[in-house]
């Protein structure tokens, strides 16, 4: 037995839900150049949980169950008041995900309809949750969640208290529908681990949540923003990155284990950066990241992925830098509810085994010799 350090190129499981082929990404067969172009994110998620587009009378039905689904029980609202208000924003996600399941009496059952329902429920809850936590630390009440528009839409609402403009409820639309799923992902990974062993959908995506976390996966938008806020100028670039190449450390945003050619996602959020950049008449965040590119891929032959364009966009839609997370997990929540459906149509335990490298035949010594 012989293991594969990070589980680097091997299959751990079958799935029709999301492919990565060539350097393309599809959902269900369709490639995500054209679904960012042209489909909500609703539309999306639909096509993740039940393998195909919505017609039309499909679509209003799911945008219902999703108002009907968005506010949050009264006792986790008054949960979340009583956290400390600078507490880790995925933390807070992770714990009011766990949570969410002590108020559904249906939480333990298992069955593909009662898990279906409660992924749309998750779905319309986890926007809800995030940006009441966003007022709540600033010392302002949560906002009821509006009806009968998109998430992105109600999202910014919830966050801000201000009709969204057209233009900011476009681009974070687009930006859910790219990070809406991404095959065996490591949070995704995660989901289907726990699920595998019956447990309930609530602990799936609690795992998941906490896996997407870590700045080497979801965290690391967090981070890019970070790194532009430390380098703070255009000018400072240059020296900013060499160094850091210099000192062989990691630049957020960067490399992949899949895709060693470009991430297909990356070129939707730049064009995305460049436009909001030109809109909003100051372009200075997509320049500095243009140049950091330009840097990296010219010194380290290492192309952007999702997560480093995403940071100047969510930036200029006035999104605080440590709600890019819980954003991405608004998005994959579609994708690991529905490779949590996968799993269990056809499930099997997840359960590897691990190469030993230890010491062998020692003997016990007993405390009083040691
Ligand atoms: N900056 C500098 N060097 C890098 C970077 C980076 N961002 N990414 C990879 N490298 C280098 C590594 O140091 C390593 O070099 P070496 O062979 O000389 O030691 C080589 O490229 C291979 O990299 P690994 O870390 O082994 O690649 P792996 O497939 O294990 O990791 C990962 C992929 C985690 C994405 C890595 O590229 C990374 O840490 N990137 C920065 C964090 C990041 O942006 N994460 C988001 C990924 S996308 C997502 O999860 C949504």
């Amino acid at each position: 037995m012989t293991a594969t350090k990070g589980l680097e190129g091997i299959v751990a499981a079958t799935s029709s839900i999301s492919s990565i082929h060539d350097g393309v990404l599809a959902y269900r067969g369709i490639n995500i150049d054209d679904l960012a172009e042209r489909a909500s994110f609703e539309e999306t998620a639909y096509l993740l949980w039940y393998g195909k587009l919505p017609t039309q009378t499909q679509l209003a039905f799911l945008q219902q169950q999703l108002s009907d689904y968005a506010a949050i029980p009264g006792p986790l609202l008054a949960q979340l008041k009583l956290f400390p208000s600078d507490a880790n924003t995925m933390a807070v996600l992770r714990t009011a995900v766990s949570a969410l399941a002590l108020y559904d009496e249906n939480a333990d059952d298992i069955s593909r309809e009662s898990n279906q329902i409660k992924a749309i429920k998750l779905q319309a809850q986890i926007p809800t949750i995030i940006a009441a936590f966003a007022r709540i630390r600033e010392g302002k009440e949560p906002l009821a969640p509006l009806q009968n528009v998109s998430i992105a839409h109600n999202f910014l609402y919830m966050m801000t208290g201000e009709e969204p403009d057209v233009v900011a409820v476009k681009a974070l639309d687009q930006a859910l529908v790219l990070h809406a799923d991404h095959e065996l992902n490591a949070s995704t990974f995660s989901a289907r681990v726990t699920i595998a062993t019956l447990s309930d959908i609530y602990s799936g995506i609690t795992a998941a949540i906490g896996t997407l976390k870590g700045p080497l996966h979801g965290g690391a938008n967090e981070a890019v923003m970070k790194m532009l806020s430390e380098i703070g100028s255009l000018d400072n670039v240059e020296s900013y990155i060499l160094n850091k190449i210099a000192n062989r450390e990691k630049i957020m945003g960067f490399g992949h284990r899949v895709y060693k050619n470009g991430d297909p996602r990356a070129k939707h959020l730049q064009k995305m950066s460049r436009q909001l950049g030109l809109l909003k008449g100051d372009s200075t965040l997509f320049e500095m990241s243009s140049r950091i590119e330009e840097l990296v891929t010219g010194q380290k032959g290492l192309r952007p992925n999702v997560d480093f364009y995403s940071a100047s966009v969510y930036t200029m839609l006035g999104i605080p830098s440590d709600l890019f997370t819980p954003i991405f997990a608004i998005s994959r929540l579609s994708g690991w509810s529905a490779h949590i459906l996968e799993q269990l149509d056809d499930n099997r335990i997840i359960r590897p085994r691990a190469e030993y490298t230890g010491l062998i035949n020692q003997k016990y010594i007993p405390i009083d010799l040691r």
